[in-house]
């Protein structure tokens, strides 16, 4: 009798585990690693605020959002350098003008997702970071080769005075 509700306990167990080993591998292999073989980070979509750009050069509204270890750094001031462990991604959509009120831009096509990986051992020829882009909704790895992260460390250059990355924390309240 107790071993019936044990064995029938142990098979609920298993199911859930392989249930939630399952579904965290489905999310992995979903979306390809980029070409240097940076992963997609699980869980960037509920990382929290750092800071909103509109580029009206190309036309697009941005947020950078940041891991844990990027809002602790942002709430103890130390973001220059930034430390060893922060992600930043930022999110890009192409301007829309909303329909009920065109005065307002709001975000339109997804363009693309993209990360920097603080990692001053690991990336020194690239600034301290490493870099990755996933384009579309579907999220398909940006670059031919792991050489693209060269085109994003020499423009990122022009913020070397702020360890290499644009984004000042947006004040809050
Ligand atoms: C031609 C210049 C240019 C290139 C190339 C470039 N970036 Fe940026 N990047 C910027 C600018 C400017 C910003 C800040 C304004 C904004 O949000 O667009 C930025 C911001 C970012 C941010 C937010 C953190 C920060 O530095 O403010 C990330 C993450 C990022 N870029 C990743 C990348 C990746 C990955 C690549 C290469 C695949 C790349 N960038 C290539 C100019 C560039």
């Amino acid at each position: 009798m107790n071993n019936g509700v044990f064995n029938k306990r142990t098979i609920l167990l298993a199911g859930l585990i392989m249930f939630f080993v399952g579904s965290a591998y489905a999310e992995k292999q979903q979306v390809l690693p980029a070409p240097n073989g940076i992963e997609i980070p699980i869980g960037y979509k509920n990382w929290r605020l750092i800071g909103i750009t509109h580029r009206t050069d190309n036309k697009s509204l941005r947020v950078i959002l940041g891991n844990s270890a990027a809002i602790k750094a942002v709430h103890s001031g130390k973001t220059n350098p930034w430390p060893n462990g922060v992600i930043l991604a930022k999110l890009v959509w192409k301007d829309r003008q909303l329909d009920t009120w065109p005065a307002a831009t709001v975000p339109g096509d997804f363009n693309h997702a993209e990360f920097m990986f603080k990692d001053s051992k690991k990336y020194p020829e690239t600034g301290g970071w490493g870099y990755a882009r996933w384009k579309g909704l579907d999220l398909i790895p940006y670059g031919k080769d792991a050489s693209f992260v060269q085109e994003c460390a020499y423009c990122h250059k022009a913020a070397s005075k702020t360890d290499n990355a644009f984004t000042i924390p947006a004040l809050l309240p």
